[in-house]
């Protein structure tokens, strides 16, 4: 259940899973469909685009009522609806995978949607690349009879990180700790750009988890540990999808606040599997439920209109009922999906499934299924056994134990995010932003939100901002990493510390700036000045999910990891790490030493004693150059906590607001510059 690769890289679970890969992979290249010119349609196919873009409305414009797109949304739902039969409409319900499935496949069982998994990308891994890749897909789409564009999405958690050159931004821990929702609005606005700029029309982002225990390895995709501060960044929706009515344009994609809910409230310990704590149990009463977990989605749906959201893998229990005694997954959880999500919350958009998470229900897969429908999922992310899904679903109907009208409103749901991204009238990529995927002005946005991101803890005699002309030395296995600084959801699912692409390291950074001699030494074997600066940037390899959870199981799969197993995640330094600040900070004049990772690190107090400034990292992205940025002052520190430091990996979990609260640097903390 864990291990389930996110890419036709990974080395799959199970042989079948392997085989449903590699010939997913080999017939979508045979039919040309992975980025090997499936250009827009050629003339004259069946729903042609017109040369203005315009889908099947534009030629068959005012015949009928759906594709008339003068009418309003929900009139032309009704209408289409009221011409789809049973398989159409089941259809709609399911997405596939793209290695899995092709274009074919979409015309022949009229998918609805298409994804790709964390590092699931086209041959030529281009923004042209990836439009013409999706634009194969929705060539299978338009062929159907009728002509219900598919739905494609991605995971640009942090920028569109799956596509090679794209503008990687700080991953949302950091992006919390700059405390600045305009900032957010506008890094997922042009997150929205450099996406459907290149073919994907729904991003599965952003993630609204409110992350209590660091030893999570999701900590990293939370905007922090308030409910307040996540609560305030659930912007990035707006940013994503713009204003109502904003939607069809080019620089606009389908949000997905994920995961509903309680997703970064499990208790350690309670995962299934080789995981630790991700998709374990939130076991919590329904008011503190409601406060940490449920609090970001109201202003995400009722403020800023989500389209879509996303259940988590995770379960809650709710303790007012007697611990462990009504424990339920979130995809099956009609109490809080149909009952909180769409009844009291008023959302109208569509629920997506996570990652073959209805195969985690209790049950044969028919009632696994039929399960997650009746309980309001609306759209099965089924990436291997789409097929398997239809048949079952369709059984479930047939037998009368879904009904037809659960059916109608999840595919009603689904038509009319379709609708409002303008999908019928303009089914293919409109590229005419296409250029501006990692222009110099959106790394520049990025720059300034790594800068922001940065979090000053510790400054003994002003050792920040450094000087220009001081001799340095750096060190640590993340200065010159560009991989490790953009973590997880990076090229591939679990990132990678081989990964290189366009932008700067850290050090890079440095190197632009200072104007003195510079000593490189990673180990810091090299003699350590006794006149310089010393910075030492230590910190993390990338992760994803469950494989960056505390004593989680480690991944061996990515390419360039040559099958060798990452390190188990301890939320400690490495010994090289340790070993290096000891050294520089033993010798050298002075020294700065800074933490490039997805949650806070314990440092022991010897080493802190060593250390004369302090500054948490996060997770930057491509444009390592900002943090050179507040080493130098050119900006300033202006950075808070969005998690509390602890003292110790054993205080977790350690909250502001906790009765034994006593923490390293507690939650806000954050020194300032002149
Ligand atoms: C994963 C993640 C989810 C992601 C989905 C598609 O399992 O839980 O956040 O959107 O799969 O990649």
């Amino acid at each position: 259940m864990h291990a389930t690769p996110r890419s036709t890289d990974a080395a799959p679970r199970s042989p079948s899973r392997r085989t449903a890969l590699v010939l997913g992979a080999v017939t979508a290249l045979v039919a040309g469909t992975v980025g090997v010119g499936a250009a827009s349609a050629p003339a004259n196919t069946p729903g042609t685009v017109s040369s203005n873009g315009a889908g099947a409305a534009g030629k068959s414009h005012g015949k009928l009522p759906y594709l008339n797109p003068r009418l309003p949304t929900h009139k032309r739902v009704k209408d289409l609806l009221s011409r789809m039969t049973l398989a159409e409409k089941i259809g709609q319900m399911t997405q596939a995978e793209r290695a899995n499935a092709t274009p074919a496949d979409v015309t022949a069982l009229g998918l609805g949607s298409i994804l790709s998994g964390g590092g699931s990308v086209p041959a030529d891994n281009s923004p042209e690349g990836w439009a013409d890749m999706v634009d194969g897909f929705q060539q299978g789409a338009l062929a159907t009879r009728l002509k219900i564009p598919v739905l494609y999405g991605v995971d640009a958690v942090h920028g569109h990180a799956n596509l090679y050159g794209a503008t990687v931004f700080p991953h949302n821990i950091g992006l919390g700790a700059t405390r600045d929702p305009r900032l957010v609005e506008k890094v997922s606005h042009i997150t929205a750009e450099e996406t459907r700029a290149t073919g994907p029309q729904w991003n599965f982002a952003p993630c609204l988890c409110v992350v209590r225990d660091d030893r999570w390895g999701r900590s990293y995709e939370s905007f922090g540990e308030s409910p307040r501060l996540v609560s305030e960044m659930a912007v990035a929706v707006r940013g994503l999808q713009g204003r109502p009515g904003q939607l069809d344009n080019p620089d606009r994609v389908l949000a997905t606040p994920k995961h509903f809910a309680g997703d970064g409230l499990t208790t350690f310990g309670t995962s299934e599997g080789d995981y630790t704590i991700d998709q374990g149990i939130s076991i919590v009463s329904r008011e503190d439920f409601a406060r940490l977990a449920l609090a970001p989605y109201w202003p995400a749906i009722r403020k800023y209109g989500a389209g879509s959201v996303m259940p988590s893998f995770s379960s809650v229990d709710w303790t007012e009922d007697g611990v462990g005694t009504n424990v339920l997954k979130m995809t099956a959880h009609t109490e809080l999906l149909t009952g909180v999500l769409k009844g009291r919350m008023g959302f109208d958009g569509l629920v997506i499934s996570d990652w073959e998470a209805i195969h985690q229900l209790p049950g044969d897969w028919n009632t696994q299924v039929r399960t997650a429908i009746n309980a309001g999922i609306d759209m099965a992310m089924e990436p291997a056994q789409f097929r398997e899904f239809i048949t079952a679903l369709t059984e479930e109907v047939q037998a009368g134990r879904v009904p037809m009208s659960r059916i109608n409103d999840a595919v009603s749901r689904i038509l009319t995010q379709k609708f409002e991204l303008g999908l019928f009238e303009k089914p293919y990529t409109d590229r005419r932003n296409i250029d501006e995927v990692g222009s110099r002005q959106h790394r520049k946005v990025a720059r300034e939100a790594v800068a922001k991101s940065q979090v000053l803890l510790k400054n003994r005699g002003w050792v920040l901002p450094l000087s220009k002309r001081a001799p340095l030395y750096v060190a640590g296995s993340n200065a010159d990493n560009i991989g490790n600084q953009a973590g997880g959801w990076t090229l591939t699912w679990q990132g990678g510390s081989y990964h290189d692409f366009p932008g700067t390291t850290i050090l890079e950074g440095i190197k632009d700036v200072s104007r003195g001699d510079v000593t490189v030494s990673e180990t810091a074997s090299a003699p350590v000045p006794r006149d310089a600066t010393g910075v030492v940037v230590v910190g993390e390899t990338p992760y994803a999910e469950g494989f960056g959870d505390v004593g989680g199981p480690q991944w061996a799969y990515d390419p360039g990891d040559n099958g060798i197993p990452r390190p188990v995640k301890d939320m400690k330094l490495s010994a090289a790490d340790q070993q290096a600040v000891d050294t520089v900070c033993s010798q050298a004049a002075e020294c700065v030493v800074v933490v490039v990772s997805g949650r806070p690190l314990e440092i022991s107090p010897a080493l802190l004693s060593k250390i004369d400034g302090l500054v948490a990292g996060w997770l930057p992205g491509s444009e390592g150059d900002g943090v050179a940025d507040v080493l130098f002052g050119k900006k300033r520190f202006t950075g808070k906590l969005p998690v509390t430091w602890p003292r110790t990996v054993a205080q977790q979990p350690l909250n502001i607001g906790d009765a034994d609260y006593d923490p390293l640097f507690p939650y806000g903390f954050g020194l300032r510059t002149r």
